[in-house]
């Protein structure tokens, strides 16, 4: 490909975006313990915004808890729930309203994931990970759907792209991620009347992911820029600048859409 090559800089949001876009609301995030999900709830508290994160590890969501307070300033609280509990979701979203008196963004981010073909998965090991993506984002959904619509609030459901392609040891997740895109087609249909949006974050490959280490050689994907037209791996950043932009009034217009952020990545024909 013709001139030299340019690498797209990790920018934060902060330097784009105004520092109080989001004062006095408050976002409800499941999964956001670590990773992308962390991340996407750091880049809302730093412009204003508070939090309650759900996770069923009660240490590491307490302990992300007090780190994302600490550093934006704003007040996150961490409550212990299994997003396939519909009760343990609809405490926490209780326990948000006794706190903040209200709720305007959902981040739907729990997710499990293993690598297995389908003749050596289980049953149960299917369920689970339909249970913990898709019900779990059903069950969140219900919980939260009140109060959003109360806020005239917004959705972002964090997907993935690999179930656009039969992707190899991963018919769990999958089915699971499309479900989850057809949900949020169909609740922003429904409640757009209400003032309600709803989007999905579909990113690619995320350098120091969870996902990433468990899923691919992330040596060998960050050593393989030429697969990233923009010249990267991604970066949790690149995710939380789409969760800011989505949660903004710029993204008004913007709902029942997939937003994939991959760098180009799914875009590259193999001879390239
Ligand atoms: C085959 C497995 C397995 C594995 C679990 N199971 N791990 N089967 N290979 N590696 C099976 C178990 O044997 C069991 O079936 C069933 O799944 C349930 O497992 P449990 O451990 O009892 O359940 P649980 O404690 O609820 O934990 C399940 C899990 C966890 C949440 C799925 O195993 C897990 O993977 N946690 C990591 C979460 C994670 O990585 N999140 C990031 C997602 S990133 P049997 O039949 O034995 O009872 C993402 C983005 C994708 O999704 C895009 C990447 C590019």
């Amino acid at each position: 490909m013709p001139g030299p090559p340019f690498i797209t800089p990790v920018v934060d949001s902060t330097s784009i975006f105004l520092p109080n876009l989001f004062r006095n609301r408050v976002v409800f995030v499941t999964g956001g313990g670590s990773g992308i999900c962390r991340e996407m709830t750091e880049a809302v508290m730093c412009h204003g915004a508070n939090a309650t994160i759900v996770g069923r590890k009660l240490d590491r969501i307490t302990q992300t808890a007090r780190e994302l307070s600490e550093a934006t300033g704003q007040t996150c609280i961490a409550v212990q729930a299994d997003v396939r509990q519909p009760k343990q979701v609809q405490d926490a979203v209780a326990k948000t309203i006794a706190k903040f008196g209200r709720l305007d963004f959902v981040i739907c981010g729990a997710a499990g994931n293993f690598l297995a073909t389908i003749d050596g998965m289980s049953e149960n090991a299917f369920r689970t990970v339909m249970e913990i993506d898709t019900l779990g984002t059903f069950h969140t959904i219900k919980a939260t759907l009140p109060h959003v619509r109360a806020s005239k609030g917004s959705y972002i459901h964090v997907s993935a792209l690999l179930h656009y392609k039969g992707t190899p040891y991963q018919a769990h997740v999958s089915a699971a991620k499309a479900a989850v895109d057809a949900l949020s087609r169909v609740l922003a249909v429904e409640e757009g009347p209400m003032g309600v949006r709803s989007n999905v974050i579909a990113p690619g490959p995320i350098g120091g992911t969870e996902g990433i280490s468990r899923l691919a050689n992330q040596t060998q994907s960050e050593r393989n820029s030429s697969a990233y037209p923009i010249g990267r791996i991604g970066h949790v950043k690149d995710i939380a600048n789409a969760a800011v932009f989505l949660f903004s009034e710029a993204a008004a217009n913007i709902t029942g859409q997939i937003l994939p952020v991959d760098g180009g990545h799914g875009h590259m024909a193999a001879f390239q």
